[in-house]
């Protein structure tokens, strides 16, 4: 069973640039998001522009869902700026039909808020909270255009590696790209460590490749 989200608690960020608009650090309540905190779903995914009208409706599927069953299938975390506004949010779950592999199904963060290292923080809890739960990958897939490459680059600096893609899965000229972040004790990672200790006594240091991929238990 999953473990249970981790409850309301605050902090602080440091705006790292200017579009934030704001001075001085960013104060911070994280707390799973209430069904009252519909509308302010929406807002933030359609604020950040890049969705289409029927995303956002999958968007807010999901977030019914986890309203109605938190924990079932979906689990859910917020970064709310002042009393009750949702400055970020994640949905993610366990993948159907794997064994401890999880999904982070939505991220996003009104474009008032972004680059202060909220989306990161975001990722790091989903990732703690699945990790406490067992996981051994978390999973994100996204898209090839143009328009999603700061979303790509997220993910990157993020430490996730970018481990497939299907041509023209959305749309003729739109790839889907799947990224992963396999966790420490995870036979993907265990076994990356001996090809790497293979490579590395075959041709000395520095032939072997690096890690890709951290634990952020580690
Ligand atoms: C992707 C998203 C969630 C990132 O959230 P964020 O709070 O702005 O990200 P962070 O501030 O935590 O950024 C962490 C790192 O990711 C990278 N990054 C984030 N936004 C970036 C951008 N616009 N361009 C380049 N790199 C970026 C940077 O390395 C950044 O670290 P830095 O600021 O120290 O350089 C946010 O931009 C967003 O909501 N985008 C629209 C919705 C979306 O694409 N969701 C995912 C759908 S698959």
């Amino acid at each position: 069973m999953p473990a249970t989200p981790r409850g309301t608690r605050s902090g602080t960020l440091t705006p790292s640039c200017s579009s934030a608009g704001r001075r001085g650090p960013l104060q911070l309540e994280w707390k799973p998001p209430q069904r009252s905190h519909r509308p302010q779903v929406a807002a933030v995914v359609a604020e950040t522009g890049i969705f289409r009208p029927d995303e956002i409706d999958v968007a807010l599927e999901v977030f019914d869902a986890y309203c109605d069953a938190p924990g079932r299938d979906y689990w859910a975390c917020a970064a709310f700026a002042g009393p009750d506004e949702l400055a970020g949010f994640a949905f993610y779950g366990p993948t159907p039909c794997t064994v401890d592999t999880w999904d982070l199904y939505w991220i996003a963060v009104h474009p008032r808020f972004q680059r202060a290292g909220i989306g990161r923080s975001l990722l790091q809890q989903v990732e703690h909270h699945i990790c406490s739960s067992g996981a051994r990958m978390c999973v994100i897939e996204t898209s090839s255009r143009d328009d999603y490459a700061e979303t790509r680059d997220f993910y990157l600096a993020c430490g996730y590696e970018e481990v497939a893609r299907i041509p023209g899965f959305y749309a003729d000229d739109d790839d889907r790209v799947t990224y992963a972040k396999y966790f420490a004790g995870s036979l993907c990672l265990r076994k990356e460590n001996e090809s790497r200790e293979v490579r590395t006594k075959g041709h000395g240091e520095g032939c072997g490749t690096e890690l890709p991929l951290t634990s952020p238990n580690s």
